[in-house]
């Protein structure tokens, strides 16, 4: 497991279920490679469980503490976190929620970014502060490792230089003294990702990209190429109003309708249908919500649904990645 049980780890069975969704050990879209782990491609967000503007306590603790505990329940294995969600609190929750972490439960955390007491996210992505990261998301989720730390760059149209060495030496260092298994990066252009694969292993590649947002497709490409997971972060529409827009479109709509399914649903299975090595991790306060989203694996796109997406959702004409 990514974080360390600790003594008198339970099974998972252990763990109240909290909610409806259910099947434990259902395949949720098969699994991919996370490193030295092997993670379902449907995973979860924990992002979402910090208040309003990921920041402070949620609105509904006790549906926080169920969503994650359902999600774990239905098969998930991957959950995606930051100490400086909250800040601290999504961590907290996880912590309350799950520990002792079950056995092959990969979680998953970014570093090199910080909130202040007001809220605001400050950038913290000097080596000693990534160090800081790392074990400050330890410290809080009750772990001794972690499965992967994606180093969340700031900007990605910042030409990668000796300044992104040395971040990504600091991530090799925790990752040799054991404290992670596995690096990624975040937040990147497709040169970030050849200049630090030809440093050190890179096992995740976490970036915008959804329906609407195909931006970082070269990425995908190149991901897809070199066997590393690619996490589109907000699957399912950034900002909110382009959420918004995207799940009321129409021809999603339509779409929906005749695969038996909801907008969401084929928005997130067009992402497990496009390439092999994308994981999800929708983010929800829900366990409604979760089971939707969790319930996108069993949506099979066929062809006449995939012509359809790519000619109203245009960007995706980059041929070869199917
Ligand atoms: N690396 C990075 O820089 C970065 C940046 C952003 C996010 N992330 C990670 O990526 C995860 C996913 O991104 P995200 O949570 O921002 O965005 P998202 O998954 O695209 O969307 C989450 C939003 O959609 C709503 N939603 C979820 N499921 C829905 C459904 N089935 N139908 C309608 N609305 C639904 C949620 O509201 P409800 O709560 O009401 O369901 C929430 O407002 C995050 O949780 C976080 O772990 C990483």
């Amino acid at each position: 497991m990514g974080a360390d049980a600790g003594p008198g780890a339970g099974p998972l069975a252990a763990q109240p279920t909290g909610g409806d969704v259910s099947g434990n050990g259902r395949e949720l879209g098969g699994s991919f490679a996370l490193g030295p782990w092997r993670v379902r491609r449907a995973g979860y967000g924990a992002m979402q469980l910090a208040g309003d503007g990921v920041f402070g306590p949620p609105r509904d603790r006790d549906e926080a503490l169920r969503v994650l505990r359902a999600a774990v329940a239905a098969g998930v294995d991957h959950i995606d976190t930051a100490q400086y969600y909250g800040a601290g609190t999504v961590n907290e929750l996880i912590r309350e929620a799950l520990y002792p972490y079950p056995d092959g439960l990969a979680i998953v955390s970014k570093v090199a970014a910080r909130r202040d007491t007001g809220g605001p996210l400050l950038q913290s992505d000097e080596p000693n502060e990534l160090r800081q990261g790392i074990e400050d998301n330890l410290a809080t989720l009750g772990a001794g490792r972690l499965a992967a730390v994606n180093l969340r760059v700031m900007d990605p149209s910042e030409t990668p230089g000796r300044q992104f060495d040395a971040q990504l030496a600091a991530l090799v260092q925790a990752r040799d003294e054991g404290l992670i298994d596995g690096i990624g990066i975040s937040n990147i252009s497709r040169q970030h990702l050849l200049r630090a694969a030809a440093q050190t292993e890179i096992v995740c590649v976490q970036n915008l990209f959804n329906l609407a947002d195909q931006q970082s497709l070269d990425v995908l490409t190149e991901c897809g190429a070199r066997t590393i997971a690619f996490v589109p972060f907000c699957p399912l529409g950034w900002p909110g109003e382009v959420r918004h827009r995207l799940l009321t479109d129409p021809v999603l709509a339509a779409l929906a309708v005749r695969l038996g399914a909801t907008p969401a649903q084929v928005a997130l299975a067009w992402l497990l249908d496009l390439a092999p090595n994308i994981l999800l991790i929708p983010g929800t306060r829900t366990r409604a919500h979760l089971a939707e989203n969790l319930g996108a694996a069993d949506v099979r796109l066929d062809d006449a649904a995939r012509a359809e997406l790519t000619r109203h959702f245009p960007i995706a004409r980059i041929t070869g990645i199917r």
